[in-house]
């Protein structure tokens, strides 16, 4: 009889070491799983859940899609509304001069014929931050990487004026409609996939989001894969990573194809 009422509820002791040893639990898993873990350099999971799984040797795979460990750091450049302005005209006329190396790949005005990125009318802070980020190391590609370490801060950013000046060939960024793909017009809520044109233009257009209208389908193809891999990381913050992360291969081929199409709608005219 007195045994049972050193176990009950209603003995003060024993409800006290019931709490206590409950919450004691939480705090070592919480230390233990999560603020250990996120104080290591290589700290890279992206919510709660994921910091448990990595804690507790969980293959990053099962969970969140492969992120490759090694590849090259994030981005450092920060993106500033200055790099945005038009630079003077001499500024364009360098550019044109230094852009006469580029053509071969990017096409005489900046439209390209092989699978490179078109670089007419694209935005200068997203020619600024991409060329920062090759000389850096931190976008790789062999070749923009040598590219790039060549450049003086004026050389990139008059490239960079001389690009945003080229008239338009491309079409203009997506406008909302209700015939757009899905995951362009909406997003998926449910797996985190904001809708393409809250950054990439149509609804808004965020700072350093390329305009991407236009673009060799293969190429937004293997940037997307490079997204979804971590094999390309320096989108600051991983905005494009948790983008591409729960897209599938199918998917990514759609969207692609959706922006890639938009030239040749645009040229037609
Ligand atoms: C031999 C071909 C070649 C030449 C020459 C070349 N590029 Fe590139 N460039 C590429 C390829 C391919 C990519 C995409 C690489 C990747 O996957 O990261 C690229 C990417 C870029 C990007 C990133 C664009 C974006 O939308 O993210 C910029 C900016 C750029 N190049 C500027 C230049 C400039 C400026 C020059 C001349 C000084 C130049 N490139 C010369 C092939 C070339
Ligand atoms: C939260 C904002 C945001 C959303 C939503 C978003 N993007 Fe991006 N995207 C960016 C930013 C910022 C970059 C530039 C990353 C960097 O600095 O290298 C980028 C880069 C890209 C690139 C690489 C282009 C290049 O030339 O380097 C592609 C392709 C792309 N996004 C496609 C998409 C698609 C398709 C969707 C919709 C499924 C999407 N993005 C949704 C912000 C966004």
């Amino acid at each position: 009889m007195r045994d049972r009422a050193v176990y009950s509820w209603r003995n003060g002791w024993f409800r006290w070491s019931v709490v206590s040893l409950v919450v004691f639990t939480v705090l070592c898993v919480l230390v233990g799983f999560v603020w250990l873990p996120s104080v290591h350099k290589d700290f890279t999971a992206q919510n709660l859940w994921d910091a448990i799984c990595r804690a507790a040797g969980v293959p990053a795979h099962w969970s969140s899609g492969s992120d490759v460990k090694t590849g090259p750091a994030s981005t450092d450049v920060v993106l500033e509304r200055r790099m945005v302005r038009m630079t003077d005209t001499a500024a364009v006329g360098r550019g044109a001069t230094l852009a006469l190396n580029c053509t071969m790949c990017h096409g005489a005005q900046g439209m390209s014929t092989s699978d490179a990125p078109n670089l007419s009318g694209q935005y200068p802070e997203v020619v600024i931050k991409q060329l920062l980020d090759y000389k850096a190391g931190r976008r790789s590609h062999t070749l923009m990487e040598t590219l790039a370490r060549n450049m003086s801060q004026r050389d990139i950013e008059d490239l960079a004026a001389y690009y945003a000046y080229l008239p338009k060939a491309r079409t203009a960024p997506t406008t909302y409609d209700e015939s757009l793909p899905a995951l362009v017009r909406v997003g998926d809520p449910l797996r985190n996939i904001a809708p393409c044109i809250s950054c990439h233009g149509g609804v808004d257009q965020k700072l350093g989001a390329p305009w991407i209208e236009g673009m060799p389908k293969d190429y937004l193809v293997e940037q997307l894969k490079a997204f979804k891999t971590g094999a390309r990381r320096n989108d600051s913050q991983g905005q494009m990573r948790n983008m591409a992360r729960p897209m599938s291969e199918q998917e990514i081929a759609e969207v692609a194809e959706f922006y890639a199409r938009k030239a040749s709608a645009g040229q037609r005219h």
